[in-house]
């Protein structure tokens, strides 16, 4: 066991049984200041204020400890002094293409000089360029370039995250990314979770009726890998049909790509569906907002590819407003969100969604946990979560974290 103590403030503090939080809820969290923190067995075992810290030298729950030091060297339990830093439970990224081969760098110019997501697509860039690339590369070099993103996320304080297939487009490539993921899940200590994304663009030598089928042929062997299913309904990908289609030929839970590029209906396609999740979110008028309300799904956008891709931030503050609750995910892919960085999304939702830093910092983590079916887990600061944790350097608030986007912030990161 382990513990944490002089911690300057513990923030995320969540009942147990809060799976998400909505409406007005999202922007509060409980905070103690001047904690302590008690890990077993990797989880959180309990959390206090340090008058009451349960330092004692071979029992447990007494002693005064923290005005006499000397009990700390020595006690038979590892302990760490936290020097008055923030700890929080750790960023939850429930969104991400982690797994692809290369880059597209070689579209960024294209990109710079004008040409929109959708006409580098319809040049046969976008994510077909990606598909065709994966194509050429082993699944252990795939493996390895994947590995080296996913490290670099933790080391950015992600410690869950979805990872999609979608840039195989043919049975076998789809499949090699879904064992790629799986041998991810295997090797690393973040939680992770995999969706089947078949229907992210037609693939190549297919006609558009004969991927659909192809997609659905391949979900008895994809559900064997897989959480999730995925489809990218939108203008020029795939259709609410398509996407009803998949969905009614699988018992895997849906989170849809929907509303990305236009008002697709894929946002009322997945709330009737079930989804856990409907994700972009760009484009959303008041009929969205109403097709959330009441609903299980979770609300999700990803400010990274408005960013990268100039579109519309979505319009956060009102799902709000309506009483929903939204989560935020980095989206980290090849071709509209090349980063990963859970804190600079938590600043985005900040300065360009107008959320709170208590509202954006709900969004990438418990709100995100949830939207990957994580939140009994992963998301807060609860008594028998995981902890799954980042410890900052002396003098950090959730503000100060959303406002001052590029100091390094972290000390130490639990896992
Ligand atoms: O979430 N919108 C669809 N899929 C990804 C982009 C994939 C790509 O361009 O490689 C997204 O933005
Ligand atoms: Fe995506």
């Amino acid at each position: 066991m382990s513990l944490i103590y002089n911690i300057g403030l513990l923030v995320g503090i969540q009942p147990e049984g809060v799976l998400r939080v909505d409406g007005p809820a999202q922007g509060r969290t409980g905070v103690l200041e001047n904690a302590w923190l008690r890990i077993e067995d990797g989880r959180i075992a309990g959390f206090g204020e340090m008058e009451r810290c349960p330092i004692g030298v071979g029992h447990d729950n007494v002693i005064p400890g923290h005005d006499d030091p000397s009990v700390i060297p020595g006690s038979d339990r590892e302990s760490l002094d936290a020097q008055g830093g923030m700890l929080m439970p750790g960023f939850c990224d429930s969104h991400t293409h982690v797994v692809y081969a290369g880059s597209r760098d070689g579209e960024f110019l294209d990109k710079i000089n004008g040409l929109s997501y959708e006409e580098i697509a319809a040049r046969g860039g976008g994510i077909l360029n990606s598909a065709d690339l994966l194509h050429r590369t082993s699944e252990e070099e795939l493996y390895r370039q994947s590995m080296a993103r996913v490290q670099e996320m933790m080391d950015k304080g992600t410690v869950a995250l979805e990872i999609k297939s979608g840039y195989g487009l043919n049975k076998a490539d789809e499949l090699k990314m879904l064992r790629v993921i799986r041998r991810i899940r295997e090797t690393v200590p973040a939680a992770v979770k995999s969706t089947f994304l078949g229907a992210h663009a037609v693939g190549r030598g297919y006609t558009h009726e004969a991927y659909v089928q192809a997609v659905i042929d391949m979900l008895p062997e994809a559900e064997k890998w897989a959480d999730f299913v995925d489809v990218f309904c939108d203008e020029g990908f795939f259709t609410v049909q398509d996407t009803e289609r998949i969905l009614r030929a699988t018992s895997l839970t849906p989170k849809i790509h929907a509303n990305e590029l236009a008002v697709s209906g894929g946002v009322q396609v997945g709330v009737r569906m079930g989804a856990l999740s409907v994700d972009h979110l760009e484009r959303t008028t008041d009929a969205e907002i109403s097709a959330l309300k009441g609903s299980q799904t979770m609300p999700t956008m990803l400010p990274g590819s408005s960013f990268f891709l100039g579109l519309p931030y979505g319009r956060a503050k009102d799902f709000l407003k309506a009483g929903l609750g939204v989560a935020l995910a980095s989206d980290y892919n090849p071709g509209s969100s090349p980063c990963g960085d859970m804190r600079f999304v938590m600043a985005q939702g900040c300065i360009k969604m107008r959320l709170t830093p208590v509202e954006a910092f709900n969004a990438v983590s418990l709100n995100s946990a949830y939207a990957m079916g994580l939140s009994k887990e992963y998301g807060s600061i609860t008594v028998g979560k995981r902890a799954a944790l980042i410890l900052t350097k002396p003098g950090w608030d959730l503000t100060k974290l959303a406002y001052q986007y590029q100091t390094p912030f972290i000390r130490q990161i639990f896992l």
